[in-house]
């Protein structure tokens, strides 16, 4: 399982015994005349002005603009009373902050949740001329919860009649009340066209439960999955459901975030891909192990937006780029959190099942700025990055690698190859494919920067390689100045960690265990900030 740790480790002996073969790191990142130049401050992906932040919340697109709320505590860098923060974006790329969207009341406080567009206005809300957008939420109610009730999570809606700038509850809440579940959260709603209703997938324990609405008001329970399906390590929450193409067919997928139980420990997501009727869902990878959306430490609580501009036909993903485990130590001062890059998702069928791909907006192409185009070959470590003269190290890596497949053989034929970032103080960060082990992985240990926060946060971090593979990989990876996003194989498998290094990782080069292993072919694009 673990047998790429030995090389690595080897590898970075080697290296530091040998500083000198490392290109010298440009001067530190040069401070911008604003807020987002804090050390570790992502420059490509949203983060909050400041403050504690965790899932992404009621994603919708409305009149142009995509709408991101979130898990936000205002008061503080760690969780609390949760409030929806919110912010707009017009490109998936650049966002502007907007006031505080939803305010605990004497509900509760305002857990996770989604919103759509009530176009038909079935709510009576709003009007057909000027339809309300409707954010349905758990109200989470912490004094009941300390009474020792179980009954302190129920579901209520709030609407928006100012694309989405201001927000009135509704005064009938909550429109679904607790029925004896200690967990019972995250309502993740959509219009399912065939049978012209409401859907509604919420969070129950270890299962998820379906409700469905004429109105967005009144909600019947409809039918349960989960219970003997998937990973059951931790708490079931952030469900999602949706369909999408394949070959022409309709197909649904089932997100579900567990914490912990994830495939390295901690928060993930995992989903089911099968059919939906309008009452229930059934499970077609059924008795196929566990399948996770990200197989990264920090991709969590991640769902789709709604309404979608008519005709693109996108089904849109952002997670929350962090882990349980961690979130509230994580080294930064006056944030914390970030999410993920928004991502396209995508069916394809493979010998094992359906498997869920994701890959980066289109829009993030607008971020690429200069191109180093790689010539193909490999030493056992090149360097391959641009010399930065006072640029912020952000880069898209794309690379693709040609080895020999190692079937049959024994342990000590494995080959490892990769990319290694590396910061001007030796801080690194490996991305890796072991051939025999056939995981790819992403190796954050002691000397990846800031580590000492948690326990948990450092380690090797593997997925497995599932595809036949034919003795080519692609890495196509995005680099923050605290964040790794990992896609391979278009999107077939995904991992995301952060990390910490003190400014950023400044030199990019590849590595193999042997001269067998061939770069095909690589593109290195430095990448502008969005803030
Ligand atoms: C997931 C979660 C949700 C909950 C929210 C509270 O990270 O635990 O289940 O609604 O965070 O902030």
């Amino acid at each position: 399982m673990r047998t790429g740790t030995l090389l690595i480790s080897a590898l970075i002996t080697l290296f530091f015994a040998c500083g000198a073969c490392s290109t010298p790191g440009p001067a530190a990142v040069e401070p911008q005349a604003d807020q987002y130049n804090e050390t570790y401050r992502p420059q490509f992906h949203f983060s909050p002005d400041s403050m504690w932040m965790n899932d992404p919340n009621g994603m919708v697109y409305y009149q142009g603009e995509y709408h991101l709320f979130y898990q936000h505590h205002p008061n503080s860098t760690v969780w609390g009373p949760m409030h929806w923060g919110h912010a707009i974006s017009t490109d998936l790329v650049h966002w502007e902050h907007l006031p505080i969207a939803l305010y605990p009341d004497s509900l509760g406080t305002i857990f996770s949740g989604s919103a759509v567009i009530d176009w038909n206005n079935s709510s009576g809300l709003g009007s057909r001329d000027n339809p309300p957008m409707v954010a349905i939420f758990t109200h989470h109610n912490h004094a009941l919860e300390e009474s020792g009730s179980e009954l302190f999570q129920y579901q209520s809606i709030a609407y928006s009649l100012d694309r989405g700038r201001s927000w009135t509850k509704y005064p009938g809440n909550p429109v679904i009340q607790n029925p004896g579940i200690r967990d019972f959260r995250d309502p993740k709603v959509s219009w399912y066209e065939k049978g012209q209703k409401w859907i509604m997938v919420l969070a129950a324990q270890d299962r998820v439960l379906f409700y469905s609405s004429p109105d967005l008001i009144h909600w019947t329970r409809e039918s349960e999955f989960g219970a003997d399906a998937g990973a059951h390590g931790g708490v079931w929450e952030c469900p999602d459901l949706f369909p999408l193409e394949l070959n022409g067919e309709e197909h649904w997928v089932l997100l579900v975030s567990i914490n912990p139980g994830g495939p390295n420990g901690g928060s993930a997501t995992q989903y089911f891909v099968g059919d939906f009727n309008g009452s229930v869902f059934q499970n077609a990878n059924a008795g196929t192990e566990a399948r996770w959306i990200d197989y990264g430490k920090d991709n969590y609580a991640g769902v789709t937006w709604s309404d979608v501009p008519s005709g693109e036909d996108r089904r849109l993903f952002l997670g929350w780029m962090s882990n349980w485990q961690y979130a509230t130590r994580v080294p930064t001062e006056r944030w914390r959190s970030a999410m993920t890059l928004p991502r396209e998702l995508r069916l394809e069928r493979d010998k094992n099942g359906f498997r869920l791909c994701s890959t980066p907006v289109e829009e993030v192409k607008e971020l690429r700025e200069e191109r180093i185009k790689l010539e193909p070959g490999m030493e056992n470590r090149r360097d391959i990055g641009p010399v930065l003269e006072g640029q912020l190290p952000l880069f898209e890596i794309d690379l693709v690698f040609a080895y020999e497949p190692v079937e049959g053989k024994s342990p000590e034929t494995a080959v490892e190859f990769g990319i290694i970032l590396e910061s001007s103080l030796h801080e690194m960060v490996i991305i890796g494919f072991n051939t025999y082990s056939k995981e790819v992985f992403i190796s954050r240990m002691q000397n990846s920067g800031k580590f000492d926060f948690s326990d948990d946060f450092i380690g090797m971090h593997t997925a497995p390689y599932l595809l036949s593979g034919e003795g080519e990989i692609r890495f196509h990876a995005f680099v923050d100045l605290a964040s790794i996003e990992l896609f391979v194989d278009e999107g077939a498998l995904a991992l995301t960690e952060i990390c910490f290094p003190e400014s950023g990782f400044q030199s990019i080069s590849t590595y193999s265990s042997h001269e067998s292993v061939k770069l095909k072919e690589g593109t290195i694009y430095r990448l502008k900030r969005v803030w």
